[in-house]
């Protein structure tokens, strides 16, 4: 991507700052191109999650949306961890609540609640165990329990179900609706125009999406599997941001997309990171007795992935 020369002087700014503050900034792969040229780490859910609870630094500043940045202050109570826009939220995680948990986990009292990151720390505080898109089928794998009631994405409960079939998954009902847009029909209309390219869809696309894949993969995962192959055009279906990341890795692959643009992730920019930084604002913070149940359901996740 070309850089303005305003871009340039913005870019400039947060690297002075970032020394002078002694902070590190942490970036999701849907952030903007430009973002990425001052993050000193990129990556998936799962990957932020292991290096938030790693980083010494005194100061975090999380590019990405709210939950992600609330784990991060969970799994590192040492560090502050600052987002640029607190505005930027999460639909899927806004589609289960504390409250409603709390009643359907009585319905169902054999059940270990496998909760998917893209929620809040009061949902995560109420579940067994935590889990990403990279890691939802070993993790549901590895518990001891047949059923599972698993929140709050139906679509990654979906997946999870076929590959785990010796479990009982009860889904809840919520899903990403930057993801449920796109359709087969797209898919296919793609595949024709390119039949030579391998599809990677993210586990969030709906069954019929993730049917036509060759891979379902987290984001991460999606670099991965475009970097290891011998394939040389891919068409990546999920949130448009993707699609930059891996052609800024991998600029010798042909990349295409079949995307929708998740506007909650496009909030942080170049000025509202200066902004934070200069300000040490927005700070993340979690209830004490939240943050602790929360990170334990956090830590099984990191345990149970490591093994
Ligand atoms: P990843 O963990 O695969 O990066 O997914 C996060 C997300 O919000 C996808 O919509
Ligand atoms: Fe949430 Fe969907 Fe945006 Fe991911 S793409 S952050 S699941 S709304």
């Amino acid at each position: 991507m070309e850089l303005t020369n305003e871009q340039r002087a913005l870019i400039e700014r947060i690297r002075q700052l970032k020394v002078q503050k002694q902070a590190i900034i942490l970036c999701h792969n849907y952030q903007r191109p430009e973002i990425f040229e001052v993050a000193d780490f990129i990556g998936d859910s799962l990957e932020l999650c292991r290096k938030a609870q790693t980083v010494p630094s005194r100061l975090i500043v999380f590019c990405g949306v709210y939950f992600m940045a609330e784990s991060a202050a969970v799994l590192n109570p040492l560090s502050k961890v600052i987002i640029p826009d607190p505005q930027a939220g999460c639909a899927l995680s806004d589609m289960i609540t504390e409250k409603a948990l709390a009643e359907r986990k009585k319905l169902y009292p054999d059940c270990a609640v496998v909760c998917y990151v893209n929620s809040t720390a009061a949902v995560k505080a109420l579940s067994d165990v935590c889990c990403t898109s990279q890691n939802a089928v070993a993790i549901t794998r590895a518990l001891p329990n047949k059923q599972i009631l698993f929140v709050p994405d139906k679509n990654l409960a979906n997946f999870v179900a076929l590959q785990v079939p010796e479990k009982e998954i009860i889904p809840w009902e919520g899903y990403c609706p930057i993801h449920e847009r796109l359709t087969p029909e797209y898919l296919l209309k793609a595949k024709a125009m390119k039949p030579g390219a391998k599809i990677i869809a993210h586990p969030e696309c709906t069954a019929e999406v993730r049917a036509i894949a060759d891979y379902v993969v987290s984001t991460s995962g999606m670099l991965k599997i475009a970097r290891e192959s011998d394939a040389t055009e891919f068409i990546c279906t999920t949130e448009c941001g993707m699609v930059q990341r891996l052609k800024k890795e991998l600029p010798h692959k042909q990349f295409y997309t079949v995307c929708s643009v998740c506007f909650d992730m496009k909030k942080i920019t170049l000025e509202k990171i200066i902004d934070s930084l200069e300000t040490e604002q927005t700070v993340v913070s979690v209830p004490k007795e939240t943050a602790i149940k929360a990170k334990a359901a956090l830590d099984r996740m990191l345990e149970l992935a490591s093994k």
